[in-house]
């Protein structure tokens, strides 16, 4: 048993993510457009792409918000985990963005099952307020904001609705009281509210992904 390095950890991430997850090309399509284009490398790692299909499944939704499209990696992943006439809203506030996330949704063939909202998500999440429920919720947007998004996610969806925030261990900042970066202390606010908001049942996983070190919230409301 060894601690792990960075290597131990890439080399098992590249053995999970050929075991379990496999090749797409729609999707590492994505992944290449979106870099060529100068979007930040930021999207989900393939094995946490497939973790939020996996939870689509499921939870049975046919409803998915999504809050950072980014270039729409994720949104891929979890339109295919919902049934042709399900829908995915995803939040973007970049234009550019968006353009790039238009084009990989269309282009791995989700594109009718998906809306992109431009704009600052703390704008537009009220436009949504009274649609229909949403089954799942997928925060990864500005940190600092992750309390107001996860309010929107508890008035947005409805009992059994599965909450997913990501980016909670920012490297083992989020357990540092001192921290005083506002997306770690945003990622603490949002982890406090999901222990002591009734609203929320909720548990985290520590990642170790190529990505590095970091961490998913996984929540039901209740
Ligand atoms: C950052 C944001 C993310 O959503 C992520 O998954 C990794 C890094 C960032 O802003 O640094
Ligand atoms: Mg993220």
């Amino acid at each position: 048993m060894t601690e792990p390095t960075p290597d131990t950890w890439r080399r098992v991430d590249a053995y999970l993510t050929e075991t379990l997850v496999g090749h797409d090309p729609d999707l590492e399509r994505a992944v290449a457009d979106q870099h060529a284009a100068g979007l930040p490398a930021i999207e989900v790692a393939p094995v946490n792409g497939k973790l939020l299909h996996l939870l689509a499944r499921m939870s049975g939704a046919r409803r998915v918000l999504e809050i950072g499209t980014l270039g729409a990696y994720s949104t891929i992943w979890m339109a295919r985990g919902i049934p042709s006439d399900g829908r995915v809203i995803t939040i973007e506030a970049e234009p550019e963005n968006a353009r790039i996330a238009r084009l990989n949704l269309d282009r791995a063939g989700v594109g009718d099952k998906v809306d992109i909202l431009l704009g600052r998500a703390a704008d537009v999440l009220p436009t949504l307020a009274g649609s229909d429920a949403f089954d799942m919720v997928f925060i990864d947007a500005d940190k600092e904001s992750n309390t107001i998004y996860l309010d929107w996610a508890a008035r947005l969806g409805r009992s059994g609705t599965v909450v997913v925030v990501d980016n909670i261990g920012r490297g083992g900042e989020v357990a540092d009281p001192a921290a005083m970066r506002p997306d770690v202390i945003g990622t603490q606010r949002g982890l406090e509210m999901l222990g002591r908001d009734p609203r929320f049942d909720a548990t985290a996983l520590q990642t170790l992904d190529l990505k590095g070190y970091d961490g998913v919230a996984i929540a039901l409301i209740v």
